[in-house]
């Protein structure tokens, strides 16, 4: 039993959860993680910011235990993330020569994956480099590269690093047919044509109970797999209102539900990894305002059962 291995049953890879120290140590979390998880992403513990928070200074702690913990419990682990313009610390935004930021970048992708070499799944090697119009997201690596240049140095320094590890590039907000969705992928098939050892797509899918992209979600995985790739669902959360009418709790149930019949009816869908187990240990209320109830156990770890119901729904469909 267990949505892991559920979905395994239907031949995808795993379900999977974010997790880190914060909540492996709630034991009710864990024993939830331990019953229903394949997969665990470290939430916050491999960021440039928590790893590599001065030059050439590690700190370790935090992501090592997370490691353990999924290798100690049989879980894979999708490492989360190298390049990122977010949670980076000024040491490296503030670099504005493109030689040093090259040797920056291969150094701390050589630190980190180089770590963990045989223990990842999946290391999203850049994520969020797009705006939402689709436009090449402005961050020092950008800037300095002046164009996709640095996505050739990170990937490779990855490959470098850990040849086993699969290789993605991520992003969020691809649920929306249109510019984003479609420079994304025109990214990734540029990548693979000049040689760029890419190996998966992750959407991050952090939705909207009731949003009119979660019926036609399986349009979004059909365009990612153009690419020819693994497409992997990384960060699945469905939010609504912190106190949710039971119009929206009914709603979230059909759009969990959607989600995970869409990955399974894609063949290049290989796992989907939900942003959290609780509600009460979800990142949405801190950054929407009265928003929330966005995972499939609530505040007290207790299953909702529309959403998980849902959920297992779409697996069986
Ligand atoms: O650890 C510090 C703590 O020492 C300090 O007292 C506290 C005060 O604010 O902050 C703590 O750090 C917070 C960290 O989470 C750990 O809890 C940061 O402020 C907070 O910004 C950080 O939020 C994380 C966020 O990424 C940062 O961008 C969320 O937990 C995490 O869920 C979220 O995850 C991202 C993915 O990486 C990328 N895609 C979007 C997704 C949701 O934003």
């Amino acid at each position: 039993t267990g949505l892991d291995a559920l979905i395994k049953s239907k031949g995808k890879k795993y379900v999977g959860f974010c997790a880190d120290p914060a909540t492996l140590n709630i034991a009710q979390n864990v024993a939830i993680l331990r019953a229903e998880a394949g997969q665990v992403t470290p939430e916050n513990s491999m960021k440039w910011q928590s790893i590599e928070p001065s030059q050439n200074s590690y700190s370790w702690g935090n992501a090592d235990t997370l490691a353990n913990w999924a290798q100690t419990n049989g879980k894979i682990i999708r490492g989360h993330t190298f390049v990122w313009h977010s949670q980076l610390p000024s040491w490296v935004s503030n670099i504005n020569n493109k030689a040093t930021l090259t040797t920056v970048i291969q150094n701390h992708i050589a630190q980190v994956a180089g770590r963990y070499k045989g223990k990842i799944y999946a290391w999203d090697v850049a994520n969020e480099v797009f705006n939402d119009d689709g436009t090449r997201r402005s961050s020092v690596f950008s800037n300095v590269f002046g164009d996709w240049t640095f996505l050739d140095v990170a990937f490779r320094a990855a490959r470098a690093a850990d040849p086993d590890a699969k290789l993605c590039l991520n992003d969020y907000n691809l649920d929306y047919s249109g510019a984003k969705l479609n420079n994304f992928v025109q990214l990734v098939k540029d990548l693979i044509a000049r040689g760029v050892p890419i190996d998966c797509v992750g959407t991050q899918s952090h939705l909207v109970v009731g949003n009119g992209a979660i019926p036609s979600f399986k349009s979004t995985l059909d365009a990612l797999a153009s690419t020819g790739l693994e497409v992997q669902i990384t960060e699945l959360d469905i939010r609504t209102n912190a106190s949710p009418s039971s119009q929206q709790i009914t709603q979230q149930g059909n759009d969990y539900r959607s989600v995970a019949s869409a990955c399974i009816k894609t063949a290049a869908c290989s796992g989907i990894t939900i942003w959290g187990v609780s509600d009460k240990d979800s990142w949405v209320p801190q950054t929407f305002s009265g928003q929330g109830y966005a995972l499939l156990w609530d505040n007290n770890y207790q299953k909702k059962t529309t959403a998980y119901n849902g959920f297992v729904a779409g697996i069986n469909s």
